[in-house]
């Protein structure tokens, strides 16, 4: 493949925003469309080419609009159907791809369909969600638990049945063995497909179809006390059923059937079993999320071995992504610290696939202390004592040293960090030598280098600080990654290839042009990019 055959999606940046807490335009201390779009020039200024936007439908924000009470709306905190037309002209005038959120899992409670279903065991949507009998002595179905904490089952008092809530309790899950249901969602789709959005990001996609016999969870014979509650049992029966891959085909083909579209799918699950969500035939998810680098701990020689290993299970013609952070997850900063935080954007934006940006990483934000009774998040509230808020990775974008750090004219909804003066993109953009410049410069380098584009990964070394990696397209220099993930200083020889060439991108600047030959040595915190002769 050459560069000039990928799709957008493939060749592309991901960036995420989380609309809460993006830009402020209404003085309202939440984040709005009109926001977004005064920051599109921004994110073209950066070299972003897709921007993702977490939901932004009306929804009683019982887990902050991933409870959606009308697909086909906008709720009014964030604008209304003018201001999403509008940006998504904008988007595309600037050469920028909008990706929605979809969230087919569950509904809110205060859905239509839901207020429907639950109004009587006759009513026609009744079999929409899934309802059960409680057991002869009055406990639920099964065993199965809310993610958010307690029982996955609530009683409902008027028609004498428990409906099933994955997440939320005001989160009922849709029962897609129904094909009204899957009707309804592909027509969702076709909704925002006919706008002109260009893809979806699907929410918990392992999660859509549970087993038709409601079989009890095993025990997770594995499981701490730190965990959420939920980690007490293996979701074998109540995720990833074999059924879902129909369903993920049947969106797939809604999508193909407007051409170059795409969609992401929300999974957690160990590789061999994400692989599968690329569908038996790359008939699929586009990209299934690789959430490897969330999740493994900073160490070299395992990073190496995993993404070895991603990059072998991968099937033909799959395309693979890379992530450093999301709306659930810690901050990579707050992971990893200051230092090696460029050190990820290295690895992140050298990796064979497509990257996602999540908003504010390219400044190094952190996660920001929330006072307990702060608090916003459900799954921080409901298991109090393991800190498990999601809220501090969820802060307002650190614009500038202004009052409310120009993501406001007011008190934000949730807290700015107490060092949010210091990494501001204001600031960083006047400073040559800051981060926002070290990922500009990266995205830019990234996006002219076949060999980042197309190129095979060839991994050359792994120790217990340093890994190295060749990327490799005919008709292009090659290129060799070199990151250091300690703070030491680290000296490596790259076995079976002799190595011969010049400095084209570093951390420390000034070995920029030098030339590099067999040896390397590397100071903490470093990396560097090598072109490689061609000769060699
Ligand atoms: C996904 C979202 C998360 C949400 C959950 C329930 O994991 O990323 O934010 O709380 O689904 O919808």
């Amino acid at each position: 493949m050459t560069h000039e055959q990928l799709l957008w999606w493939q060749s592309g940046i991901i960036y995420q925003i989380y609309p809460r807490s993006f830009q402020d335009s209404n003085g309202d201390g939440i984040g709005d469309l009109q926001g977004i779009i005064q920051r599109l020039d921004y994110l073209q200024w950066l070299g972003v080419t897709a921007i993702w936007i977490s939901p932004i439908y009306p929804s009683p924000m019982a887990d902050y609009g991933y409870d959606i009470s009308d697909y086909r709306g906008i709720h009014p905190l964030f604008g209304n159907m003018d201001d999403f037309d509008q940006l998504l002209q904008e988007a595309h005038n600037r050469g920028l791809r909008i990706i929605l959120d979809l969230v087919p899992n569950h509904t809110s409670n205060q859905h239509p369909w839901f207020l429907e279903s639950r109004s009587s065991k006759e009513n026609p949507k009744r079999d929409w969600y899934i309802w059960e009998d409680a057991r002869p002595d009055g406990t639920p179905p099964n065993n199965w638990l809310s993610v958010f904490g307690g029982p996955a089952w609530e009683w409902d008092e008027q028609t004498g049945q428990y409906y099933y809530h994955a997440f939320l309790t005001e989160q009922p899950d849709l029962n897609w063995r129904n094909p009204e249901v899957q009707q309804a969602m592909l027509d969702v789709m076709r909704f925002w497909l006919d706008k002109g959005v260009d893809g979806f990001r699907v929410d918990v996609m392992w999660h859509m179809v549970k087993d038709k016999e409601l079989r009890d969870n095993p025990v997770n014979p594995d499981y701490q006390v730190h965990m959420a509650t939920y980690e007490q049992l293996t979701p074998i029966y109540s995720t990833d059923q074999p059924e879902v891959h129909d369903l993920v085909q049947q969106m797939r083909a809604v999508l193909d059937s407007y051409g170059e579209r795409m969609m992401i799918g929300e999974i957690y699950l160990p590789i061999q079993k994400l692989m599968t969500y690329y569908g038996p035939d790359n008939n699929g998810a586009h990209l299934p999320f690789n959430f490897l680098l969330l999740s493994m701990p900073w160490d070299a020689q395992k990073i190496a071995s995993a993404i070895d290993e991603y990059e072998h299970a991968l099937p033909q013609r799959g395309w693979p992504n890379w992530v450093l952070g999301n709306h659930d997850q810690p901050r990579i900063t707050s992971r990893v610290g200051t230092e090696q935080a460029r050190i990820a954007a290295m690895l992140l934006l050298t990796l064979r696939g497509t990257p996602t940006i999540y908003y504010g990483e390219e400044i190094g934000m952190r996660d920001v202390p929330i006072p307990p009774d702060e608090v916003q998040d459900p799954q921080g509230l409901n298991m109090p004592d393991k800190n498990l808020s999601r809220d501090p990775a969820r802060t307002p974008m650190q614009w500038d040293g202004g009052e409310f750090a120009g993501f406001s004219a007011t008190r934000p909804w949730l807290r700015l960090g107490p060092q949010y003066k210091r990494p501001h993109v204001a600031a960083q953009k006047e400073d040559p030598h800051s981060q926002l410049h070290f990922y500009k410069k990266l995205i830019a380098l990234r996006q002219s280098q076949p060999a980042l584009l197309v190129g095979d990964y060839i991994q050359v070394h792994a120790d217990h600080q340093a890994l190295a990696y060749i990327r490799e397209a005919s008709g292009a220099p090659a290129l060799l990654v070199v990151l250091n993930l300690s703070h030491k200083p680290c000296y490596l020889a790259i076995q079976h290839r002799t190595i011969s060439g010049r400095v084209l991108f570093a951390t420390d600047e000034t070995l920029v042009g030098t030339a590099v030959v067999n040896r390397i040595q590397l100071g903490g915190d470093e990396g560097m990019i090598v072109e490689l002769d061609e000769d060699e």
